[in-house]
């Protein structure tokens, strides 16, 4: 009797074992192996992404579907599908909203293998984001149009305040852009929370819109639509070299925020080896390298990857020392307090 049941246990694990090989193998005749595919929310150009995803496809085979939105709209959406995710990877846009986004246990722990060449000021330390790109804050002016005026492009933060600009400034919405995130972050940093709050009330009534998207204020008075954006500098670079001729780039004297362009494995989001595999892509030099072919002109984060040319013009901008964990723990609150002082 006893010996019958061992008989069939073995029987039954070298069944197994077959299915198990099989698997592993190729599959059998009649049935295709199931495409990998991927969902990405970026944050970053639009044109970057699609060159991304082009370059991703060919080389892996993975079908991406990638949509582009503004750093606080990619949060409000995943935490809106927080039960029942749709995308895998967040690609691009400045960290703050990552870090909110770890805190808010939305993001999956991942260290790829090519985290550890990027350096350790540009990731997370527990392993939730990875740096790909750095970015200087500054103001994107028209030359044209500050000529008309008699005005020089803006130096200093208050420089923005003269009356001259009053009208003429374009700053997006730091509750939906990443990019006047960094701003109003930069400015808190700078000034302290009451001072800070005070000076983004008196430019309330400088600003003559506030865009969703922090790419349009740099286009705008790049189109002479207003004299000053509120912009990442090397958006105005591509803007430049794209045909807006007019654009003139200036930093304030007194230092400037910056952005560590990222990206995270979402939790719980479906095709999570592609996803992986997609993060390790973008950390690489290849990855990184592909961005300045469409405009992209960001410092690079891993070492290996040549930075564009354009970048250079950029590097001696004065940074202060912006707190990023600061920044991202604080986002939420410090937009309903802007929200409420420029009511
Ligand atoms: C542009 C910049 C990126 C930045 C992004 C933020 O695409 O080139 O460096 O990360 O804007 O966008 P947002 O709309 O969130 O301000």
């Amino acid at each position: 009797m006893l010996k019958k049941s061992r008989m069939i246990a073995v029987a039954l694990t070298v069944f197994m074992l077959a299915g198990v090989l099989a698997g592993c193998g190729s599959k059998p005749s009649g049935e295709t192996a199931k495409p990998q595919k991927l969902t990405l929310y970026c944050g970053l150009m639009e044109d970057h992404m699609v060159k991304a995803v082009q370059e991703f496809e060919k080389e892996t085979g993975i079908k991406v579907d990638a949509v582009r939105m503004s750093s606080g709209e990619i949060m409000g959406r995943i935490k809106a599908e927080k039960n029942n995710p749709k995308a895998s990877v967040w690609f691009g846009g400045p960290a703050d909203a990552f870090v909110q986004a770890k805190e808010e246990g939305l993001l999956e722990k991942y260290v790829s293998p090519n985290a550890g060449k990027i350096p350790v000021q540009f990731k997370d330390a527990d392993g939730y984001w990875t740096g790909i790109y750095n970015g200087y804050l500054g103001f994107v002016s028209n030359q044209k149009l500050l000529n008309e005026k008699g005005v020089a492009a803006p130096k200093s933060w208050d420089d923005l305040l003269k009356p001259e600009f009053k009208g003429q400034v374009v700053l997006a919405n730091p509750g939906s852009s990443g990019t006047a995130y960094t701003m109003l972050a930069t400015i808190v940093q700078i000034m302290g929370e009451e001072k800070g709050l005070e000076y983004m009330k008196k430019l309330h009534g400088q600003v003559k819109t506030y865009p969703k998207s922090g790419t349009a204020p740099g286009r705008m008075a790049g189109q002479g639509e207003a004299i000053v954006g509120l912009s990442f500098l090397h958006d105005g670079i591509k803007y430049r070299e794209e045909g807006m001729k007019d654009i003139i780039l200036s930093a304030p004297s007194e230092g400037t925020g910056y952005e560590i362009g990222s990206v995270a494995v979402l939790k719980g989001g479906p095709d999570q080896e592609a996803a992986k595999k997609f993060v390790d892509w973008a950390l690489s030099k290849k990855g990184q390298e592909l961005g300045q072919q469409v405009g992209s002109y960001q410092f690079l984060t891993n070492p290996e990857a040549q930075a564009p040319k354009q970048a250079e013009e950029l590097k001696d901008t004065k940074l202060i020392k912006y707190n990023l964990e600061w920044a991202g723990k604080n986002k939420s609150d410090l937009v309903e307090k802007w929200n409420n002082a420029i009511k």
